[in-house]
């Protein structure tokens, strides 16, 4: 019987979940369908119960219900109580259960382009859920530093206050977004300054190898910026494919290989 999935957002029209993981069951062999749903804003409990009332086998969550999806969920991986995000639902005996799988979804992109992450020093801009969901999958790969430099600082420290507990072996430092420097292997974009189009000033105190783009499809000045130091950069869709990939493995159990999609 062909397994049901959808993605849950509002807006959602935008979304390239569909054609991924109907491209990974291709490659796999999985017969399924993926569909786009447009949940009210005031409805997404609602949406979830009637989806897999009528057997639907697993949702992905897009904004912005990924904080409601989290306390939804009967059942939580580490990563989604630390992310206190869900983008991954399904159902096991009766309970529905909930992952984040956007922070792996960074790890395998940034691997993918053949950037270390052990012992690695990160520099992340921006202090949401984004940034959130990413400190623990980058303290398994191994990294051994993570700064998170925030327009608002405070909020920068607090994420670090949360955070720190889980991930005991990585130094965690917050850094005030108008402030930058330091030497680091890898900057990582996950404020949403790229998607309003405003500039982000990264000063010549500040030195990377390399620059990932959180977002995807949009003219950034923070890939404008990597491109004038000439070092190498990748943006959001790797991302989204990593966080696809994962997904698609924790419900139908095969792993497709991140490279033959982006
Ligand atoms: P998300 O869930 O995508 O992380 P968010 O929680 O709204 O979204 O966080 C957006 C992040 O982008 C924040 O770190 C925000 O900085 P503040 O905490 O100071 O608000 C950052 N951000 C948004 N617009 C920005 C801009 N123009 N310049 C710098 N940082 C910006």
């Amino acid at each position: 019987m062909t397994k049901q999935f959808a993605v849950v957002g509002n807006p959602i029209e935008h979304s390239r979940s569909p054609e991924l993981h109907h491209a990974f069951a291709a490659k796999t062999g999985i017969d399924l369908h993926y569909q786009k749903i447009l949940s009210p804003l005031d409805g997404f409990e609602q949406t979830v119960k009637q989806f897999f009332g009528q057997g639907g086998s697993g949702l992905n969550i897009t904004v912005p219900f990924k904080e409601q999806a989290f306390a939804l969920c009967d059942v939580l991986t580490e990563r989604a109580k630390i992310a206190k995000a869900v983008n991954t639902l399904w159902m096991e005996n009766g309970k529905l259960h909930g992952d984040n799988t956007d922070g792996q979804g960074l790890v395998v992109a940034l691997q993918a382009q053949g950037w270390n992450l052990q012992d690695a020093r990160i520099l992340i801009l921006g202090a949401g859920g984004a940034t959130r969901g990413v400190i623990y999958p980058l303290a398994q790969a191994g990294v051994k530093q993570i700064v998170i430099a925030n327009r608002t600082l405070a909020r920068a420290e607090q994420l670090i206050a949360d955070v720190q507990p889980f991930v005991a072996d990585v130094q965690l430092k917050a850094l005030d977004l108008n402030q930058l420097n330091g030497e680091f292997d890898i900057i990582v974009n996950a404020t949403s300054a790229s998607l309003s189009g405003d500039h982000l000033q990264l000063p010549q105190s500040l030195t990377f190898d390399a620059a990932y783009e959180m977002a995807y499809g949009k003219d950034s000045s923070f890939i404008a910026e990597a491109k004038a130091r000439q070092i190498p950069y990748a943006e959001g869709f790797s991302m989204l494919v990593g966080q696809a990939i994962e997904a698609f493995a924790i419900w139908n159990g095969e792993r497709p290989n991140l490279e033959d999609f982006i």
